[in-house]
């Protein structure tokens, strides 16, 4: 990331993910396949789950990048502050690895949303410097949410979680963050499932030998960004991190990236009334 740090380049992700025995097992599943990376929010109302997984796992602490949100009514700054002691709590973790604004305040919501914006990135700054978190981002912000918090910023945001997967790649939100470099991760990489059964990935799939799932995750990399697939089954949470032994060729890389709009959740940050 732009600070130094280093992230475990793909996560497991845990939205939708039921809260008890099933989020426990499958944060354990992947710790046991060699996942190191997984990716909390307090909305998915799930955490002290996940937090038992990590703790139940065996895996040092210091080996497992954690990360979390703070959710849309927790914004401004002593807001996200009371926020991030909940989520700690909830994980059971003194610090986090990550900590990520969920939302951007939105125009169409708040006049004064770029404030919002800034009163929350301020607390985020200060959970920084206090050592509580050791890299702060941002998910969902477009260009226009990034650039105003940026003008005022003490820390650039490592991070901006987006949704990205074949058939929706904001274009214009990784080109900014690239040219910022702030790592871009991809939520919903397999469109929360609804890419699955694509006639383009299936072919695509098949001359690899993969499924479709090992292929989007793969284009993710290839790509730069960081895929954040979200399991509870399994052999899919195993299979989603063998990615690491095939390439997809540039032929192929150019048939996906050329997918018209597909799988999309529908949701636009400029129009969200969460
Ligand atoms: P499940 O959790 O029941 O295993 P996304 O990561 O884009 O949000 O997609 C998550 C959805 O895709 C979930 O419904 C999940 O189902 C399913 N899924 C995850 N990995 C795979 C896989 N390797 N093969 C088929 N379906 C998968």
């Amino acid at each position: 990331m732009n600070n130094g740090l280093e992230i475990p380049s793909v996560g497991l992700g845990t939205w939708q993910t039921p809260d008890g025995d099933t989020a426990i097992n499958a944060v354990k599943c992947a710790l046991s396949d060699g996942y190191r990376h997984i990716d909390a929010a307090a909305v998915y109302a799930n955490e002290e789950s996940v937090g038992r997984g990590i703790a139940e796992s065996g895996i040092p602490r210091s080996q497992i990048f954690v990360t979390s949100k703070v959710w849309n009514t927790n914004r401004g700054y002593d807001a996200t502050l009371r926020a991030f002691d909940k989520t700690s709590n909830d994980l059971g973790l003194d610090y986090l690895d990550l900590y990520l604004v969920h939302w951007p305040a939105s125009p169409n919501q708040f006049p004064n949303w770029k404030e919002i914006n800034r009163d929350t990135w301020r607390a985020m700054e200060r959970l920084h410097k206090e050592g509580r978190v050791k890299s702060i981002g941002v998910s969902n912000f477009m260009p226009h949410h990034l650039e105003a918090l940026i003008l005022k910023a003490e820390f650039m945001p490592a991070v901006d979680q987006i949704e990205y997967h074949p058939g929706f790649m904001q274009p214009e939100t990784v080109k900014y963050c690239k040219e910022h470099d702030i790592l871009v991760e991809a939520w919903s990489p397999l469109g929360t499932g609804r890419l699955l059964d694509n006639a383009t990935l299936q072919g695509i799939a098949e001359r690899n030998g993969k499924s479709v799932a090992q292929i989007c995750i793969r284009w993710c990399l290839q790509h730069h960004v960081l895929p954040l697939p979200k399991s509870i089954t399994p052999a899919r949470i195993l299979q989603n991190i063998e990615v690491y032994d095939f390439e997809i060729s540039p032929a192929d890389m150019a048939i996906i990236d050329a997918m018209p709009y597909c799988g999309g959740s529908g949701l636009d940050p400029d129009k969200i009334d969460f």
